[in-house]
């Protein structure tokens, strides 16, 4: 089983982080010097996928042309000499074959899993969702992708999370395989306390087979009246073979402001100008 394919949904109104979202896709927002995009981009490639295909909507045109060559400014840039300027803004246009599609509607997570079914065709492949930034030493998307060839199976990324957490993401009904993999026998989107099966919770990455897509295509709406990626996951765990790896990486949720905050401090701090002088500055802030 070869995963060469990912899609990040990237359709989300960004509503968490109004007001800089009303005229910014959420994914553009900076950690640091790059857009947190890049970084679900670089997991993907780190994790050997080739062609990634974008699903966004209306207003997000920043995300296309950050991917795109920028032949005005790299003039210029190579003009006064400023290559490693030069070569960081060039390095999104070459990272990968990105692809676009509009999800023309607002009708949730897996209505936007599902406008890729023809980029995917009849194979597996991975999803990444752009509010989860992981960092650790193997990339998550390769953790699952590994999992999920050794089962011949598809794989979700997990974690055990607090009890108030459960019912804002989803919850796993699994069973212990091996030293971090589990069986995934059911799950539930935003379940109330009395209907969590554990507190182990899908955060952000899944590896998919096609089979989700006749799934989603006769999945109701859910949770919010949105047609939700986890009720098909639902189904197809029920009908085909599907883990969930417990990932070894520190996550955070960058579409919230303590998320967003936290993963900056994170990339800040090993920054090798900015995290001595972010330590200096801390120091003196009390
Ligand atoms: C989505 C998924 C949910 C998952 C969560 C965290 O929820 O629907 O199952 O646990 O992401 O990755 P959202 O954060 O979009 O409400």
């Amino acid at each position: 089983m070869k995963v060469r394919k990912a899609v990040i949904p990237a359709a989300g109104l960004g509503t968490r982080m109004l007001p800089a979202t009303k005229s910014i896709p959420k994914e553009m927002l900076p950690i640091l010097d790059k857009p947190a995009i890049q970084y679900i981009v670089e997991e993907a490639v780190a994790s050997g996928i080739e062609d990634i295909l974008i699903i966004t909507n209306r207003g997000k045109g920043a995300i296309e042309d950050y991917f795109d060559y920028a032949p005005e400014l790299e003039v210029s840039l190579k003009h006064s000499n400023k290559m490693s300027t030069y070569e960081s803004v060039r390095h999104p246009a070459q990272m990968a074959n990105i692809f676009f599609v509009r999800q023309k509607e607002t009708k949730g997570l897996g209505h936007a899993v599902w406008c890729a079914k023809r980029f995917v065709g009849d194979e597996p492949f991975a999803v990444l969702l752009g509010d989860d930034i992981m960092v650790g030493e193997k990339p998550v998307t390769k953790q699952l992708i590994d999992a999920a060839e050794k089962y011949n199976a598809s794989a979700v990324g997990a974690q055990w999370v607090s009890d108030d957490a459960v019912e804002k993401y989803c919850s796993l009904k699994i069973e212990q395989l091996e030293d971090r993999i589990y069986r995934m026998f059911d799950v539930i989107e935003k379940p109330s306390p009395e209907k969590k099966f554990s507190n182990y919770a899908i955060l952000g990455r899944y590896v998919i087979k096609p089979e989700i897509f006749s799934i989603l295509e006769n999945t109701p709406p859910g949770h919010g009246g949105e047609i939700q990626l986890t009720d098909g996951l639902r189904t197809l765990c029920k009908q085909s073979d599907m883990v969930a790896v417990d990932f070894d990486a520190k996550r955070h949720d960058t579409g919230n402001l303590i998320g967003f905050m936290e993963a900056t401090m994170d990339f800040a701090i090993k920054h090798p100008e900015v995290g001595p002088w972010l330590r200096e500055y801390v120091k003196k802030m009390k």
